[in-house]
């Protein structure tokens, strides 16, 4: 029997490309996108083969709606030629970026780029690959910390993630029939290049995190991938609809 296959958003760095390693160790394949990084995407193809599953990845730009099609053909072509199915199990809308601005001053231009990658990219991707998902599959959507506390710059892009854990409740109930679970994965700040790597790079930052999280450090990618990794396990089949906060509590 084959693996089961995941298909995730933006998996060449931070916390996708950690899920798709997570996913690997548990011998799940993936197919994964990413928008304009192949040599880091062609080194974790490479790294998820020594682990022991495979990874196929493939180029997507969330902000080109009209090129989904194309990529669902793309996919469909991947999974026709590396598993013999037409079908995957999970998907995982990872890919986004961080924008700092103030409520006041977020432009438009700024509001709608946000919008394209973390809203109206996950809707339409999941609205265009969910006739492909296995029935008892599921769909992790990842949010942020920020929709249940507030930090400065960060009106505009929380917006966003609050649209994004609305969007899981309605999915969860509309793919309910299909017995596809649709869950929100909530994490905390994590050191990755996210946001300019402030996070991992700025010692400020990095130290007021850390003093405002209960586990006392900011977040690793690898507490992320794992965690999702191990959300999809089939022990978690009767959880949807649910926001999970991984964030080592941050802002308790
Ligand atoms: N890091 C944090 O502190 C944190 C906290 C809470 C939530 N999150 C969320 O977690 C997710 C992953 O963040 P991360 O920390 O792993 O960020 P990251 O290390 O900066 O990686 C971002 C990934 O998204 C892809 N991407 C960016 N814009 C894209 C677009 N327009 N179309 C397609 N792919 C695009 C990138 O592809 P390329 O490299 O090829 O450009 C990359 O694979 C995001 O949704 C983010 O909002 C992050």
């Amino acid at each position: 029997m084959n693996n089961k296959v995941a298909v995730i958003t933006g998996g060449n760095r931070g916390l996708g490309k950690d899920t798709v390693l997570s996913l690997a160790k548990k011998q799940i394949d993936s197919v994964f996108t990413y928008r304009s990084h192949k040599q880091e995407a062609d080194e974790v193809v490479k790294h998820a083969a020594k682990l022991g599953a495979k990874a196929v990845a493939i180029q997507l730009d969330l902000s080109d709606i009209l090129g989904f099609t194309e990529f669902s053909t793309q996919l469909q072509h991947v999974l026709h030629s590396h598993w013999q199915q037409p079908q995957f199990n999970y998907l995982i809308n990872n890919a986004g970026f961080g924008l700092d601005n103030s409520f006041m001053d977020t432009t438009e231009s700024q509001f709608d780029s946000l919008m394209t990658v973390h809203v109206k990219g996950p809707f339409f991707l999941t609205q265009t690959l969910a006739p492909h998902i296995a029935d008892g599959g599921r769909i992790v959507n990842v949010s942020s910390g920020l929709t249940r506390f507030t930090l400065p710059g960060k009106a505009a892009y929380a917006t966003m993630k609050g649209a994004v854990e609305v969007m899981t409740k309605y999915l969860a109930k509309e793919l309910a029939h299909r017995n596809i679970a649709v869950n929100v994965v909530a994490p905390g700040a994590i050191a990755t290049d996210f946001g300019g790597g402030s996070v991992r790079d700025n010692h400020a930052i990095n130290n007021r995190i850390s003093s405002i999280t209960a586990m006392g450090r900011v977040g690793e990618p690898a507490d992320i991938g794992a965690m999702i990794a191990q959300l999809l396990g089939d022990e978690n089949r009767w959880m949807t609809g649910q926001r999970l906060e991984v964030s080592g509590g941050m802002l308790l």
